[in-house]
């Protein structure tokens, strides 16, 4: 069992959280889970502190996603990927399961950035079935995705799969709260092969990494 450390971040997302001075509002309208859903799918109805520790590094480094295809993985109700495209990306995918994404597709309208932002399922089991325009992509993102052990083969299967054999080198960065030293070991040693970490920036248990790809 994982214990949850405090919430460091207060924001209730009704208007009081803003990015490059604009609102990011969150609802979580008619949101009903399926009983069959997977284990992990229900921690996306919650935002989590590294999901605003991500957003707000965005907002203070905009040029990372400015003018840029982004895509992000395990989006949830969309905090990152909402302020990526109000931090200026050309294109926004949010990415996540099924269960989760009519939520985030609501949050995209009553942000009104359908312009910019589009849900796509993308299960880290099986990344090739999502329908990306993969070689569009400039970064991928993504926000407190490393947490149970049995998730960070496919995450970094996908991670793989995202940043390998494209036509140009893309830039990954991933946000943790570290709550797990096995978990994060884990992930590490995974991405030994073919990444190169670099830790960007630490507050408390809050960590961005980018990773690259070795060419
Ligand atoms: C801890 S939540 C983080 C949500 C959001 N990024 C944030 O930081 O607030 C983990 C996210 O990963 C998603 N997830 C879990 N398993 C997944 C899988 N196999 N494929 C894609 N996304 C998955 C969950 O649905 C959830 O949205």
């Amino acid at each position: 069992m994982l214990a949850l450390p405090y919430k460091k971040y207060l924001y209730k997302f009704n208007g009081d959280f803003t990015i490059c001075d604009q609102p990011v509002i969150l609802s979580t309208p008619d949101f009903t889970r399926p009983s069959d859903e997977a284990l992990h799918g229900d921690t996306g109805i919650a935002v989590w502190d590294a999901a605003v520790f991500l957003a707000k590094y965005l907002e203070s480094k905009k040029e990372i996603v400015e003018n840029r295809v982004v895509l992000e993985l395990g989006s949830g109700l969309g905090l990152v990927g909402l302020s990526a495209a109000r931090c200026g990306a050309k294109r926004m995918y949010l990415t996540d399961l099924p269960y989760i994404l009519p939520t985030t597709q609501y949050n995209i309208e009553n942000n009104k950035l359908t312009d910019v932002a589009r849900v796509v399922p993308l299960d880290w089991n099986r990344p090739k079935d999502a329908a990306i325009a993969w070689d569009d992509v400039d970064v991928v993102i993504a926000s407190d995705t490393v947490w149970v052990e049995e998730l960070v083969e496919p995450f970094v299967h996908t991670l793989r799969f995202c940043t390998r054999s494209r036509r140009k080198s893309i830039r990954v960065l991933i946000s943790n709260q570290r709550r797990s030293d096995r978990v994060l070991s884990l992930f590490m040693g995974m991405l030994e092969d073919g990444f190169v970490v670099h830790r960007e920036l630490t507050e408390g248990n809050l960590e961005i990494y980018s990773i690259a790809t070795i060419q």
